[in-house]
């Protein structure tokens, strides 16, 4: 049973490069933000949407602001250290700037869904992903106001799996270009496939993080059960 826990309590390889690579893709969907924070259309790099994002800037802008806040503060809150300590304080902070950000990233998002390219089918994929991702952020505060630690950590892991749609979109588009699939039926594609999947993925993390613990308990139950056990034979052979 104890190297069971230790083993949850420090992270091991995977779980490290898993971190290093959530991590830089934040910094690189980042850079490629930062591209429309001059405000100058000729700098907008998605050559299909110039018009529209400058019709609609002021919610292009806080969409962009707020997406690319959660996504670089989203890696640091999932480190095991920040929630122990002196630095649950970051923790709490850096938590509503995250909350914060997917409100004004999310709403900026959820109203730019109606002008994605490619039609309904964008702009259903992104308003779905904007509803849950919005939906997934309340949840995870609910929880946590609860104090359901457990809640909030499953809400949040589904969030920023959410979050990182970001990353994913601007890694399908790249593929599906190397492959020879014309633009708009790749970004049809790619609206939905740069959400559901992570989804799953979340979903089967969370699940992998329940069943761990839940072996956990049951070996310490049975560790309880057993010194109870000896507990009493010792009692019994005293009051023999
Ligand atoms: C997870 C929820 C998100 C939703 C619902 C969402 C929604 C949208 C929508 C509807 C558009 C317009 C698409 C179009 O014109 O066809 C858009 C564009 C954009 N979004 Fe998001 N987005 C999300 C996450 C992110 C993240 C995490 C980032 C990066 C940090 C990001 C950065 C951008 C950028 C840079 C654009 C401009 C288009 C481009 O250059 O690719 N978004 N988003």
């Amino acid at each position: 049973m104890k190297a069971q826990i230790v083993q949850s309590q420090k992270p091991g390889l995977l779980k490290k490069t898993g971190w290093s690579v959530m991590m830089f893709g934040a910094i690189l969907a980042s850079l490629w933000s930062s591209q429309y924070l001059s405000l100058n259309p000729e700098a907008f790099p998605f050559n299909q949407q110039k018009m529209v994002y400058t019709a609609h800037m002021t919610m292009v802008i806080m969409h962009i602001v707020g997406a690319m806040l959660a996504i670089l503060i989203g890696p640091f809150q999932f480190l095991p250290g920040i929630r122990k300590g002196r630095w649950l304080k970051l923790h709490r902070w850096l938590g509503r700037t995250y909350l914060l950000s997917i409100l004004v990233g999310g709403l900026g998002g959820l109203y730019m869904a109606q002008f994605a390219y490619g039609g309904l089918i964008t702009e259903s994929g992104f308003a779905a992903l904007a509803v849950l991702w919005l939906y997934s952020g309340f949840m995870a505060y609910r929880h946590i106001r609860n104090k359901d630690l457990e809640g909030h950590r499953e809400w949040m892991t589904r969030n920023y799996a959410l979050t990182l749609a970001g990353v994913m979109l601007r890694l399908w588009m790249p593929t599906s270009d190397a492959l020879g699939i014309d633009f708009l039926m790749a970004y049809r594609v790619v609206g939905w496939l740069c959400w559901v999947p992570n989804l799953l993925v979340a979903e089967w993390i969370i699940r992998g993080i329940r069943r761990s613990s839940q072996r956990v308990d049951l070996s310490a139950a049975t560790v309880s059960v057993q010194k109870t056990a000896q507990t009493n034979s010792e009692e019994n052979v005293y009051a023999d």
